[in-house]
């Protein structure tokens, strides 16, 4: 299918939270879970979830170094959890199932930020239903920033030349109500056939500056985009899950699976428009068919409307960030991840059961293998990883910085180098799951702990 838009509506930037200092210096944020309505489109108003204002959230931002402290109060009717997909910290503050917050409670986690810059994300975890919470709208960006890495010179005027783009895809039924059907063909859970950009239908965003950052998450249940522009010039991709690149990628495509993030610079000129669109992704095929996965669906995103004078941006650095190498192609692998009829290593999830332990401070090689007839991916809470090699070959410029979710082509095993710095806790896991959230919810995910070195 094309998905052709008419783009009448401009991009709503979601709110930007600095939050406030307390007096020991920590940074607050409060976010609110709850239930809204949104007119998304013609006729009566969505019923949506969200943060703070009923629809997806405020983009968090704060920098390295900073202690911060969240205190999120549900007032949605049921329990749910909030996730900060991407981010190195305790698991007891991770947010996944194991720590839900009751209608009426408030949750109030606090942790040192100590990650490279990067656009990671939070979202709802909560046991089996994660997939629900987050079609509803629960969710926003937490943006990190690092000024001791010494910022290289790029767009960063958030909301003018540094926009969010969360992409969701949704079906909408009667009286406009998302709906939340699954088909029973195709396994991969929910594909929309309407996008919504930070919550916006047929978005068009005004251009003022010659370089645009656009920073893509992809927020939705099943669907993986290619993401390019549609009279196909090139762009630069800057950024993955977990921070910058080494260096600039030029390239056409972007693919982002579930869960995972892009940073990418569009160049243009005055009075231009040019459209983001997702094409057809490369699954690596060899599945089902590819229409049943949306392999082979194109889909309008995003106008972008340049101005008739532009202001002039910087040309891109040469090199972004700097980033140690956690291992190498030829180490020996510590653990193996089968992916195959929903299952981990023919394994569902049992929040009662701990299916291993890591070393705080060490480093393991997973190698993961999907050999299912289903597209997958894999992301692992608490950390950043670097990919080793894609089936025993070196891993391509675009995944040559830090990720945190990993999409799995059939029968392509994929090396990782894992690295559990900072936190242990015997008793509170940390998980690792596939982030198509049908999948998830259905359990496809498994538990760690990390423990002292040694024990
Ligand atoms: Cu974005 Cu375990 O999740
Ligand atoms: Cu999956």
């Amino acid at each position: 299918t094309a998905g052709r838009v008419r783009f009448v509506n401009r991009l709503a930037i979601p709110p930007l939270a600095t939050g406030r200092r307390d007096g020991s210096g920590r940074r607050v944020f409060e976010l609110r879970a709850g239930a809204g309505n949104r007119r998304l489109r013609p006729g009566r108003p969505t019923p949506t979830w969200g943060f703070d204002d009923g629809h997806l959230g405020p983009t968090l931002r704060a920098a390295r170094g900073e202690t911060v402290v969240v205190n999120v109060r549900n007032e949605l009717a049921e329990a749910t959890t909030v996730h900060w997909h991407g981010m190195h910290l305790p698991a007891v503050m991770d947010g996944g199932p194991h720590q839900p917050i009751r209608p009426g409670a408030t949750w109030s986690p606090t942790w040192r930020l100590d990650q490279p810059a990067a656009t990671l994300w939070y979202h709802p975890h909560p046991h089996g239903r994660t997939g629900q919470h987050v079609y509803r709208g629960m969710a926003g960006l937490f943006i990190v920033d690092d000024p001791a890495a010494g910022s290289p010179d790029l767009p960063g005027r958030y909301g003018v030349d540094d926009i969010p783009v969360i992409v969701q895809d949704k079906n909408f039924g009667d009286d406009n109500r998302f709906d939340e059907s699954t088909p029973l063909i195709g396994g991969v859970g929910i594909l929309g056939d309407t996008l919504l950009v930070n919550g916006t239908l047929a978005p068009y965003h005004d251009v003022t500056a010659e370089r645009t950052r656009l920073r893509l998450l992809n927020a939705s249940n099943a669907r993986t985009y290619g993401f390019g522009l549609s009279d196909g010039r090139p762009f630069a991709l800057i950024g993955t899950d977990g921070g910058l690149l080494p260096a600039p990628h030029v390239t056409d495509r972007v693919r982002l699976s579930p869960g995972e993030r892009a940073e990418i610079v569009v160049t243009m000129r005055p009075d231009e428009r040019v459209v983001l669109r997702s094409y057809p992704p490369d699954l690596g095929a060899d599945f089902w068919t590819s229409r049943v996965t949306g392999g082979d669906d194109t889909m309008d995103v995003l106008e972008l409307r340049a101005a008739g004078s532009l202001s002039p941006s910087p040309a891109l650095p040469g090199t972004l960030a700097e980033t140690p190498a956690l291992g190498a192609a030829g180490d020996r692998v510590d653990r193996g991840f089968e992916l195959s009829g929903f299952e981990i290593n023919g394994r569902t999830m049992d929040m009662s059961r701990i299916d291993f332990g890591v070393g705080r401070d060490t480093t393991e090689i997973w190698e993961i293998t999907n050999f299912d007839v289903l597209p997958h991916n894999f992301h692992v809470h608490g950390t950043q990883f670097q990919v080793l090699s894609v089936n025993g070959a070196a891993p391509p410029p675009e995944l040559g910085g830090w990720k945190d979710t990993i999409y799995t082509p059939r029968e392509t095993p994929i090396r990782i180098a894992v690295r559990f710095g900072g936190h242990a806790d015997p008793d509170t896991p940390y998980m690792f799951h596939c982030h198509l959230l049908f999948h998830e919810d259905l359990g496809m995910m498994g538990q760690f702990v990390v423990t002292e070195p040694g024990v």
